[in-house]
C-alpha cells in the first residue's frame, strides 16, 4: 500500500488555532523526507474547490513554527457540505495527483475528510481547535496557547478588579464547549465558572455567592463566562443592580485564537503532523489522530465522531472547593 501514495495535500479548515503552522511544517517535511510530494491547499475546502493549490517544499515552511494562525489560510465552506461539492473536491484532488490529504481542523472538518475518503482520496484528520472539544483526544492543537493567553489577560483584569473591589465577568471563547472557561476558572482562581455544559441560568445563585463572598472579606469576584452562555454585559448590569457592587464585563474575543504557540502546541502539533503522514503511507484512510493516556493514537473518523466528551465532574467540583 505504501508506494501508492506519491503526493499528499494538506489543508487547514474551520477556526484557526495556534500550532496549525507547526503541524503543516511537520506534514510537509515528513513527507519530503520520505520522497513524497506535498501540495498545500489554501483556505480549507473552499480553496480546494477554487483549486488554490501550491507545491510545497521544505523551505516553504521555514520560520513558521513560532507563528500563530495558519500560513495556508482557513475558511468555512458550505458548498463542501453538499454531495456535488464533495464530488468536485475529489475530482480536483485526482486532477492534481493528490492521493491523500491531511485535514487539520475540528469535527466539521472531519466530516469533509470522511466524504473525500469515501470518494477515494485517503484522508487523515488532525485535531486543530482551541476549544478542546474533540472527544477522541485529550489534546487539541491550539488549546494550550489559547488558555494561556486567556489566563494572562484574566490575571490583569483581576488586578484592577481587586483594587476597585469590583466584580468582573470575563467572557472566554467556547460556543459549545467550556474547557477554556474551566481551565481559566481553576488557573485564575475564579469565584464562579459558567460553562455551556453545566450552567443552570440561575443568576440568583451567583448574586448570593457574590454577597456571601463580600461578607467573608473577598475584595473581588471573578466570574468566567463561556461564549456559549454569552450576554456578559447585560449580566454585569443585572448583578450590579442586585448586589450594589460595581460590576464590569470584559469579552476577550479573538485575541485567544491568535499569538505564538506555546511549546506544548508546537511539540504536539509537530508529532501529530508527522504521525499523520506515517499512517497515510501505511495505507490508512478515514482516520483521525488523537492523544490519549500519553500516546499518540488514531481512530476511524466515524468512531471518533460518535464518541462523547463531557466536563469532568471531579475537576469542576475542585474549582468550586478552591473558590471558598
Ligand atoms: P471545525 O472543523 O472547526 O469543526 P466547522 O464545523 O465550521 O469547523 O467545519 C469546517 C468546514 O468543514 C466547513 O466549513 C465545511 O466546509 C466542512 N464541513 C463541515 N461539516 C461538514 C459535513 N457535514 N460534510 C462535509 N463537510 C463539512
Ligand atoms: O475555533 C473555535 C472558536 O473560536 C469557538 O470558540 C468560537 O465559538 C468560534 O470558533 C468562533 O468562530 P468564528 O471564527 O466563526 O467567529
Amino acid at each position: 500500500m505504501a508506494n501508492e501514495i506519491k503526493t499528499i495535500g494538506v489543508l487547514t479548515s474551520g477556526g484557526d488555532a495556534p500550532g496549525m503552522n507547526a503541524a503543516i511544517r511537520a506534514v510537509v517535511r515528513t513527507a519530503i523526507a520520505k520522497g513524497i510530494k506535498v501540495k498545500g491547499i489554501k483556505k480549507g475546502y473552499q480553496g480546494l474547490l477554487n483549486e488554490e493549490i501550491i507545491d510545497m517544499e521544505a523551505r516553504h515552511v521555514s520560520d513558521i513554527i513560532q507563528r500563530g494562525g495558519t500560513v495556508l489560510g482557513t475558511a468555512r465552506c458550505h458548498e463542501f457540505k453538499t454531495p456535488e461539492g464533495q464530488q468536485k473536491g475529489a475530482e480536483i484532488c485526482k486532477k492534481h495527483g493528490i492521493d491523500g490529504i491531511v485535514v487539520i481542523g475540528g469535527d466539521g472538518s472531519y466530516r469533509g475528510a470522511q466524504a473525500l475518503s469515501r470518494l477515494g482520496v485517503n484522508t487523515i484528520g488532525l485535531p486543530g481547535t482551541i476549544d478542546l472539544d474533540i472527544a477522541c483526544t485529550e489534546y487539541t492543537i491550539g488549546f494550550d496557547t489559547a488558555v494561556n493567553t486567556a489566563m494572562q489577560a484574566i490575571d490583569k483584569v483581576k488586578d484592577t478588579s481587586s483594587s476597585h473591589e469590583r466584580c468582573s465577568i470575563i467572557e472566554v471563547m467556547g460556543r459549545n464547549a467550556g474547557y477554556i472557561a474551566l481551565w481559566c476558572g481553576i488557573a485564575n482562581g475564579a469565584e464562579d465558572i459558567l460553562l455551556p455544559e453545566k450552567y443552570d441560568y440561575n443568576e440568583q445563585n451567583i448574586i448570593n455567592n457574590i454577597i456571601n463572598n463580600r461578607k467573608k472579606g473577598k475584595t473581588h469576584h471573578i466570574i468566567i463566562n463561556a461564549e456559549g452562555i454569552g450576554h456578559s454585559t447585560s449580566m454585569a448590569r443585572r448583578i450590579e443592580a442586585a448586589t450594589g457592587i460595581e460590576t464590569r464585563a470584559t469579552i476577550l474575543g479573538y485575541m485567544q485564537r491568535g499569538g505564538s504557540p506555546t511549546a506544548k502546541d508546537r511539540y504536539y502539533a509537530s508529532i501529530m503532523g508527522s504521525y499523520a503522514v506515517e499512517i497515510l503511507l501505511e495505507g490508512k484512510t478515514n482516520r483521525v489522530v488523537g492523544y490519549q493516556h500519553g500516546e499518540f493514537v488514531d481512530f476511524d473518523i466515524e468512531d471518533a465522531l460518535n464518541m462523547e466528551k463531557g466536563i469532568n465532574e471531579y475537576q469542576f467540583e475542585v474549582a468550586h472547593v478552591l473558590a471558598i
